[in-house]
């Protein structure tokens, strides 16, 4: 099916009597299940794509469609509505809230959302490999933690969306690897949807789909690693590592009740 349809889209910004053009008549269409990697240079329009994608912001023509009905786009509090409901996003830099611990950071998102459920912020913590740590503070933890935390914070409404905006810009490569690895995991798991910016070529590996823009419109549209049999493999392979992993771990607290 169809999650994301956005048709003839543009969205120009007024600057002092000049016209820029953000988006230029912008079509794309993901399939849900897709993670999708969105690259371009600086100032091609990238992250006014996620807004428009998210509702943060409204086409200034052209229609988008969110599994098959239209999103809002000229009330705020129903575009709020609609992304609260959907999207998750995770941000290059953290924003974990720094007084409260990692479990506190996603009860606060479920009590804003979809309501308190210590039981599933412990098991999203789990799925992003941070059992144990609940009780830390962010300052207690390395940024590929933070990070993590924050993935499993964008998770905790089960959104059908998840968009990132150069998610892993502020790591190192190996910790990329890591915070990817999980990343992409937690998606397939919860079967979400993803859309992530990113300079770093080297996270073609874990996507299904790659698309480039450039002055607002689409230059490049191609199946991902993960698209292929051997990256789908190479990715089930250590999913299952993972998922012994923390069965073992489960096991281990179980018993020690
Ligand atoms: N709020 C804004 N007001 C005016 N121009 C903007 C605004 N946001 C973005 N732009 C312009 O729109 C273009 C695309 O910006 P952006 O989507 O932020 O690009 P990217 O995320 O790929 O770096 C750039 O030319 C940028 O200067
Ligand atoms: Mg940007």
């Amino acid at each position: 099916m169809s999650l994301v349809v956005l048709e003839g889209v543009s969205r120009i910004y007024e600057m002092g009597g000049e016209r820029i053009h953000a988006l230029d008549d912008f079509s794309l269409t993901v399939e849900e299940g897709a993670i999708v990697l969105l690259v371009g240079p600086s100032g091609s329009g990238k992250t006014t794509l996620l807004n428009m994608i998210s509702a943060l912001d409204a086409p200034t023509s052209g229609s988008y469609h969110f599994g098959g009905e239209l999103v809002p786009h000229d009330d705020v509090e129903a575009m709020t509505a609609f992304r609260r409901r959907n999207v998750g996003y995770v941000f290059q830099f953290f924003n974990l809230l720094g007084d409260l611990t990692a479990l506190e950071n996603i009860l606060l998102v479920q009590e804003l959302t979809s309501g308190r459920d210590e039981p599933r912020a412990k098991e999203l913590l789990a799925l992003v490999g941070l059992a144990g740590l609940e009780e830390r503070f962010p300052s207690e933890m390395s940024g590929g933690q933070q990070q993590r935390v924050a993935i499993a914070r964008s998770l905790a409404k089960t959104p059908r969306l998840l968009l990132g905006d150069e998610p892993t810009g502020n790591l190192d490569s190996e910790t990329t690897r890591q915070v990817m690895d999980v990343l992409v995991d937690a998606c397939r798991t919860e079967k979400i949807t993803a859309v992530l910016v990113s300079h770093d070529h080297a996270l073609e590996r874990y996507a299904t789909r790659v698309i480039a823009i450039d002055s607002g419109k689409l230059v490049e549209d191609r199946p991902g690693e993960l698209a292929t049999v051997k990256g789908a493999v190479r990715q089930a392979g250590r999913s299952s590592k993972k998922a012994l992993k923390t069965l073992a771990e489960k096991a281990r607290q179980f018993s020690q009740r």
